[in-house]
């Protein structure tokens, strides 16, 4: 019996989806515990490219038990999408894929209200992916959200109706014009669709399983510096990203919890607004979005990007209780002459080594720079082939870091990873 649980540390896009599709073959059951389409997880193999938004990236693995946890929140019309996507692909889910009666639902107006909230900010919007992430959250700790296991009740007309009429009344407060004609179409053609897939008590499900001796990975989205407690609030997303997360999105207890696999890239991206203290607005930023290809995998929008902060991911280190670190598309780097990486940050003229509690501004950065290895590390398949440099700047990560790092991505691909030799 284990569960392990792979998370984000920076602000998502780490590549979360292509570990977890590598580790898949290591476990019985994978499952998503919290966030919804605002995620996008990308796979490649085989020459082929997968975005999973809310199905879990275990689905390529065989005959795995894929769950949808109590902690997501979904968008049936989305769904219907992705999924209908997958099967075309030869991908048959409709067995392998259960999902919780507990998850909330994103109705339309969730959706509109994601807009009119971020319209109504002006210049302090979040830069939400508008996938209606804040609102359907919102109903659900007032207690007003509509669940997956609603569309199996005859009542579900009313409660939809309910729901929806508050919204538009919220929505006419705000002077907010909007049509929802086509997105109920599809809400609703996605409903129905919903209700030919296993819904589920996931929560029993999972701890049967367990008890079996099975075994669990559960696949966090976003990453800890968008978790609505620890991460740069306001400019977060609307749940606990963070390991906990995992615990209150699946019924999962702490004691269960086994590895905690913390990703990071080797520098740092973010997308929407809010601060970003290595963020870098030169050409060396430009070249790691050109060679990262560091555009968003749901909006499409520009991804910013930066050294890596060590600052912040001790933090998230030790708010997730990270066991182990996978470090992904260090190949990104691989013809840089020099790295940096922040080290420290200084606020008002003072040198602190801890994330503070406001990092909007005044945050200046402190690093120290690092030869790189100017290597095309892509074909390699064995970490004894990695460049001295290259060892370097990873045992530096890990002393600095005092975590392991257990993984390292060379590349978008499935094969492009290498489990290192380090003990366990
Ligand atoms: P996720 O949301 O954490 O699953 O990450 P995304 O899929 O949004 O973004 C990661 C992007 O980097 C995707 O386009 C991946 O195909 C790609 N990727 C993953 N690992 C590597 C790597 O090691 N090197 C390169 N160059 N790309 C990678
Ligand atoms: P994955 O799982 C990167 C960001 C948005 C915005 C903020 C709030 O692919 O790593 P929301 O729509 O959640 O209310 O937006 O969070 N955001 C992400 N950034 N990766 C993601 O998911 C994200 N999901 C949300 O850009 O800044
Ligand atoms: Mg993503």
């Amino acid at each position: 019996m284990k569960v392990d649980v792979l998370l984000g540390l920076q602000w998502g896009d780490e590549g979360k989806g292509k570990v977890v599709d590598v580790l898949t073959p290591n476990y019985d059951v994978v499952a998503r515990f919290q966030g919804g389409p605002n995620a996008g997880h990308t796979l490649e193999f085989e020459g082929q490219k997968y975005v999973l938004r809310s199905i879990p990236s275990g689905i390529f693995q065989g005959d795995k038990v894929n769950i949808i946890g109590n902690g997501v929140v979904l968008d049936p019309a989305l769904f219907k999408g992705e999924a209908e996507a997958l099967e075309a692909s030869g991908h048959p889910l409709k067995e392998r894929l259960h999902i919780s009666k507990k998850a909330h639902l994103i109705l339309p107006t969730h959706r509109v209200l994601d807009a009119a909230y971020e319209a109504a900010k002006g210049d302090a919007k979040v830069g939400t992916t508008g996938k209606g992430i804040g609102p359907t959250y919102t109903d659900k700790i007032s207690r007003t959200g509509v669940r997956v296991g609603d569309i199996l009740s005859p009542n579900f007309a009313e409660i939809y109706g309910k729901a929806k009429a508050r919204h538009e009344a919220i929505l006419k407060s705000l002077n907010y014009t909007y049509d929802i004609t086509e997105m109920e179409e599809a809400f609703l053609a996605g409903v129905a669709y919903l209700r030919e897939f296993h819904l589920v008590d996931s929560e029993h499900e999972i701890n049967n399983l367990l008890k079996e001796g099975k075994s669990v990975l559960c696949e966090g989205a976003q990453g800890t510096l968008l978790d609505v407690d620890f991460g740069s609030y306001p400019f977060v997303t609307s749940s606990n990203t963070i390991c906990a997360g995992a615990c209150t999105g699946l019924g999962i207890g702490p004691n269960k919890i086994g590895n905690v696999f913390g990703i990071m890239k080797a520098y740092c991206t973010r997308v929407g607004s809010g601060p970003f203290p290595t963020e870098l607005f030169d050409e060396t930023g430009k070249t790691i979005r050109d060679l990262g290809h560091e555009y968003g995998a749901v909006t499409g929008r520009e991804r910013r990007c930066g050294w890596i902060d060590l600052v912040a991911l001790k933090y998230a280190i030790m708010v997730n209780g990270v066991t182990q670190l996978i470090m992904m598309k260090s190949d990104v780097l691989d013809q840089f002459e020099t790295i940096k990486a922040c080290v420290a940050y200084k606020v008002n003229g003072e040198e602190i080594d801890y994330f503070p509690y406001d990092i909007t501004e005044g945050v200046e950065p402190i690093y120290v720079e690092l030869p790189g290895w100017k290597t095309d590390m892509t074909r390699m398949t064995d970490e004894a082939e990695f460049p001295e440099e290259f060892n370097a700047y990873v045992s530096f990560l890990e002393e600095e870091l005092e975590t392991p790092i257990k993984i390292i991505s060379i590349g978008p691909d499935r094969a492009q990873t290498i489990v290192r030799y380090t003990e366990e």
